[in-house]
């Protein structure tokens, strides 16, 4: 894999690949995508062997601004345009009614189709030098955690040669994937929480935006009850329950805590996490890859506030519990 400088030479190099229906990784505000050339079946089809991904889950498509939606969604909502200009270019997904010519490996053959502007400056200077649509998910195989450098791409994708270049923008500024809303039916839905909070979008509409149950609704991966796991279980537990468990001596336990009230925490690989929920966000992929690393039985995470803004965090938390707790793989 190709890693690219975000410099104009870097530009022109991942817009010569894309142009040939090759893979390049980006980065965004939120986390790095994988992208290929939204009107190019081969390149779509590439994305989804490169994630081990199945192919009814469909993909974002990324628009270099908020006009070029009417390409891809009909009957758009006043509520959707009043979003799309207010957020974008910013970590916003909208879902819409696609228009005839979408195609359906990009839409897992749904009637819908999800569409974003990301702010990122080399997003934005990618998408505008390349001069169309990039389908882009988040660069990780199937399942596991989001990248949020290009050094976690190269990590997710070493083996073969499926994706092409990664274009380098260093740390994602967000770190957790966009707020996706679900305009395609009668009342808006909310089908990922991110950190564009439900409140704000709520007050900005003069409506209620439905939260529908988990695994219900749409097929969208972010709603699978395991998602975003690593290998190593995983398990959300308050301070004293982690206090309890490293008591019991257990050495090969990674703890991810809130506060630096956890006593004794020994020989014990740990991170305290800001109590602030942005940077909390920004960190916390990089650190669970990083702690997955180390293969240890186990990684412990404090509990985060449930309050709004932990929202998102709590929502990714929740499934990368489920999914070490079922032992799927
Ligand atoms: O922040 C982000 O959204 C990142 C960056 C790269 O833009 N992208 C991202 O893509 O997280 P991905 O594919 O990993 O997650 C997109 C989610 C998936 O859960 C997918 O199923 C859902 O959006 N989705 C896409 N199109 C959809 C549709 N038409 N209907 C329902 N869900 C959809
Ligand atoms: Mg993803």
């Amino acid at each position: 894999m190709e890693l690219l400088r975000p410099d104009p030479v870097g530009i022109q190099r991942a817009v010569t690949l894309l142009q040939q229906g090759d893979l390049v990784a980006f980065p965004t505000e939120t986390v790095y995508g994988l992208g290929g050339d939204a009107q190019n079946d081969q390149a779509i089809g590439r994305i989804f062997t490169a994630k081990g991904r199945p192919t009814e889950h469909p993909l974002i498509v990324h628009l270099p601004d908020a006009q070029a939606m009417t390409a891809w969604a009909r009957a758009i909502p006043d509520a959707a345009w009043r979003l799309a200009e207010f957020y974008w270019p910013g970590p916003l997904t909208l879902i819409l009614n696609k228009t005839t010519g979408v195609s359906n490996r990009i839409t897992g053959g749904q009637a819908t189709v999800g569409l974003r502007v990301p702010e990122h400056p080399v997003a934005r200077q990618l998408l505008h030098a390349f001069g169309a649509a990039l389908a882009a998910p988040s660069a990780n195989r199937f399942g596991r955690i989001s990248s949020t450098t290009a050094v976690h791409v190269l990590e997710e994708f070493s083996h073969g040669e499926k994706v092409a270049a990664v274009l380098d923008g260093g740390a994602c500024r967000l770190g957790l994937e966009s707020t996706i809303i679900d305009f395609s039916d009668d009342q808006p839905r909310l089908l990922r929480p991110g950190m564009i909070g439900l409140t704000d979008i709520e007050q900005l509409l003069g409506e209620n935006v439905a939260i529908p149950a988990i695994g219900a609704g749409p097929r969208a991966s972010g709603r699978l009850p395991s998602h975003y796991a690593p290998t190593t279980p995983l398990t959300v537990m308050s301070c004293s329950e982690i206090a309890a468990m490293l008591a019991q001596a257990r050495p090969r336990v990674a703890v991810l805590a809130l506060q630096t009230s956890i006593a004794d925490i020994g020989s014990h690989h740990w991170v305290i996490m800001p109590r602030d929920p942005n940077s909390y966000a920004s960190g916390l992929y990089a650190h669970l890859r990083r702690l997955d690393q180390l293969k240890l039985d186990r990684i412990l995470v404090e509990q985060p506030p449930k309050s709004p803004e932990w929202d998102a965090i709590n929502n990714r938390l929740e499934r990368a519990e489920t999914k070490s707790r079922t032992g799927q793989h």
